[in-house]
């Protein structure tokens, strides 16, 4: 176990940060290797989740027709369509309650406790979702699902930047129509599944462009 605590080690990671950004061109040629990837989609799978309840699904895309077939509909995601290595989907998953079956597969078969629909855990979401977070639709529970599929995202945007891979982040499509694309293709069932985020991953072939960001002082305020 290292422990993070020299400047060297630190500046190492606000270095990583810096280095990191949305990638606009891609190189064709240069491929993730296979370790790399396993590392990076790693740190997906074990990403934390509201109750454990690990609403997604990741889809990495390697057919040629279907991302020939998404560029038409996802217009933030062209250059990564275009030359990044890995195209990921990331999937939310939609009406996930005390009643849904993914949550009683979770408890069951992951958690490895037995389900009680009744049982104080259980009470407790569903008071969380139904009073605490207002989760009371359709749309509200996606959403919900949706911001923690950034948690993944995000984990695997900084392993891969630590690895020296460069990403693209994607929201520039049409949910409706890549969910019927996917849907139609027979690769989501819809009832399930939705589209939340898209990730291309590979190597930068341009120069980095200038850093802009707010300074501290404008994002952190400090309560006494
Ligand atoms: C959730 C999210 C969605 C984004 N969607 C797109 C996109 O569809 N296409 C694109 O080229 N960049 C996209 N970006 C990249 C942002 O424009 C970029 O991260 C931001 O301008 C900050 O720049 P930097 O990441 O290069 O530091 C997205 C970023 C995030 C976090």
């Amino acid at each position: 176990m290292i422990i993070m605590s020299t400047q060297e080690e630190r500046q190492h990671i606000i270095d990583v940060f810096h280095r990191r950004y949305a990638t606009k061109k891609f190189n064709l040629n240069k491929k993730i290797s296979d370790p790399d990837w396993q590392t990076i989609i790693e740190a997906g799978r074990l990403s934390p989740s509201s109750f454990g309840y690990e609403p997604w699904k990741f889809l990495l895309i390697e057919n040629p027709k279907i991302k020939e077939d998404l560029k038409k509909i996802c217009w933030g995601a062209v250059n990564s369509l275009n030359g990044a290595s890995h195209f990921v989907i990331i999937l939310a998953r939609k009406n996930v309650t005390i009643t849904s079956p993914h949550v009683e597969h979770m408890v069951e078969d992951v958690m490895g406790v037995n389900f009680d629909i009744h049982s104080p855990r259980s009470e407790k979401f569903k008071s969380f979702q139904e009073n605490d977070f207002d989760l009371n639709n359709d749309r509200a529970l996606f959403d919900w699902a949706s911001k923690q599929t950034y948690i993944p995202l995000t984990n695997m945007m900084t392993v891969a930047a630590e690895l020296g891979i460069d990403i693209c982040p994607i929201e520039g499509f049409n949910r409706a129509k890549v969910d019927k694309y996917l849907a139609d293709k027979g690769i989501i069932d819809p009832d399930k599944f939705g589209v939340s985020v898209m990730l291309g991953l590979g190597y930068r072939d341009q120069e980095q462009p200038k850093k802009t960001r707010q300074p501290l002082e404008e994002v952190l305020e400090v309560i006494k």
